[in-house]
């Protein structure tokens, strides 16, 4: 066997699995989430619309926990919250659209938290009775396309320059989409009415 030079143990051994408790946010997460806003790594701003770090933003989503139209979700490991999701339904013609954010912090990703907590807002958009589901991701964020394209969302279409980042440069969104008006409804369940 041919050693590896410059390679410790630790830095092959795979990090130990997690068993994230995936659950709806509540009022009394307002420490957990802020403490969770504060430990999300600067360059997350380059890929989020909400603006997680700042305490206004915390307190506006635990104030909405209760609201008609959205529908929040925590990935909670042990006494921390380390996944935060939400489907939030539009307004006026656009009533049949729910519009998703996802965010896992650095360190717990790649161990399947955005994919469960993306199945949770999917779920709640039909609970919903939304018609199509967005998100709108940032053009090099290969890890929110991956999982939104394997939960079998499509690229709808690319804008350009719509989005400017924290250091004022122009990022390209791409709109992914899933239309859950086209499931095939399972026997006995009745079909989605317009909202
Ligand atoms: C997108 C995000 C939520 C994914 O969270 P996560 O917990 O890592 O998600 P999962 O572990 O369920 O799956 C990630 C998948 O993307 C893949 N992936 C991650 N980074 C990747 C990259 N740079 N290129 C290609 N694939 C990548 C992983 O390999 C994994 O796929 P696999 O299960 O087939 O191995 C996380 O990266 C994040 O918070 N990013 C910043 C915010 C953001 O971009 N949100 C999406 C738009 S709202």
């Amino acid at each position: 066997m041919t050693d590896q030079p410059g390679r410790r143990v630790q830095d092959i051994v795979e990090p130990p699995p997690v068993q994230p408790v995936i659950r709806r946010l509540r009022e009394d997460d307002l420490p957990k989430l802020l403490a969770f806003g504060a430990a999300l790594a600067k360059d997350d701003w380059l890929y989020l619309d909400v603006n997680l770090q700042t305490d206004a933003t915390i307190v506006r989503l635990i104030n909405a926990v209760e609201a008609r139209n959205w529908r929040q979700f925590v990935a909670v490991v042990g006494d921390e919250i380390v996944g935060y999701a939400n489907v939030r339904q539009l307004a006026g013609w656009k009533r049949h659209v729910g519009d998703i954010a996802l965010v896992v912090r650095a360190d717990y990703r790649r161990r399947g938290i955005g994919t469960a907590l993306a199945s949770a807002v999917i779920d709640a958009g039909r609970e919903l009775s939304l018609h199509k589901l967005i998100v709108e991701v940032v053009e090099e964020q290969y890890g929110g396309q991956h999982v939104f394209v394997r939960l079998g969302f499509r690229c709808e279409g690319m804008f350009v320059n719509h989005a400017i980042d924290y250091l004022d440069r122009p990022r390209n969104l791409m709109l992914l989409s899933y239309e859950l008006a086209a499931e095939k409804p399972t026997p006995g369940t009745p079909s989605p009415r317009p909202t």
